[in-house]
């Protein structure tokens, strides 16, 4: 059962493994795996609640699907993410929802979109008992400052700036650190000079571990991104399975008598 200590103490050995979860039974297979991190992450916005980008998520809808990942979870470390606005706003708004996610939802640690306007906040956490997993390069929250999602940390003034903000959120207090889109040198150099561990998504093989977003990974998604990688073709299977169900209602093959309640003596009703 790993714990935020277990994860920090695991930067340099073996590779962390982390994947996105927002229902039971989707955790519940994730854990089964042994993954070591099981991140509710605002990314359901997008996977699973129809919307374009993360920023109409809130906090209530957070909550909803942390709730359901941590009741299924036994073994992984929960993170839940925190949405859009939630944070870095007003200090005490940002530790009454995060901490919402601890106290109330079952969540072990919070992950923040970081920046300049986290350190203090991260440091203020850490102080309250609420782990924070940063999160730098790439962060899709700023969708629409970006105009899109482009790669993080290209030239030398933005890689400085990354990594000085790594610097600054470890110093505050977070446990691990998310990379995001940014160039593999970069993201081994970061790692490199952090004692956290950082957390790789399109960042490259030399980051301390790796995240996707579940769907991406088993093959549920309808389009995924090139730093992704399919390990499954659960969207062909599900297809498969309902134009079968399709095809046997219509046939009437399906029930059959194995699928029916037996019969019970009654009276005519009518
Ligand atoms: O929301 C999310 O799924 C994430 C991961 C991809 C890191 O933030
Ligand atoms: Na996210």
């Amino acid at each position: 059962m790993p714990t935020v200590r277990d994860i920090r103490e695991q930067a340099g050995d073996e590779p962390i493994t982390m994947l996105t979860a927002y229902d039971a039974p989707t955790a519940a297979i994730v854990d089964d795996a042994g993954v070591a991190i099981v991140l509710v992450g605002d990314s359901v916005g997008n996977v699973s609640l129809g919307h374009e980008t993360t920023v109409p998520v809130t906090v209530d809808g957070m909550a909803h699907h942390v709730g359901a990942v941590s009741r299924a979870v036994d073994d992984a470390l929960v993170v839940a993410d925190m949405p859009f606005l939630s944070f870095g706003v007003d200090e005490k708004d940002s530790l009454e929802n995060a901490g919402r996610m601890l106290k109330e939802e079952g969540a072990e640690a919070v992950k923040l979109e970081s920046g300049p306007h986290t350190i203090e906040l991260t440091e203020k956490m850490a102080q309250l008992g609420i782990p924070v997993m940063a999160h730098l390069g790439l962060t899709p929250q700023h969708v629409n400052q970006y105009g899109g999602y482009p790669r993080q940390g290209t030239d030398q003034e933005a890689a400085e700036r990354i990594l000085e903000l790594a610097l600054a959120h470890e110093e505050a207090g977070a446990f691990s650190l998310v990379l995001e889109h940014v160039p593999s040198n970069l993201a081994a150099e970061i790692t490199e000079a952090l004692e956290i561990p950082t957390i790789g998504i399109g960042a490259g093989p030399d980051c301390d571990g790796q995240v996707l977003v579940v769907n991406d990974a088993v093959g549920l998604s309808e389009w995924s991104p090139s730093f992704s990688k399919q390990f499954g073709n659960v969207r062909e299977e599900m297809k498969s399975a309902i134009d079968d169900y399709v095809s046997a209602v219509e046939s009437e093959s399906f029930p059959a008598a194995e699928h029916s309640h037996e019969e019970h003596d009654l009276e005519d009703l009518y």
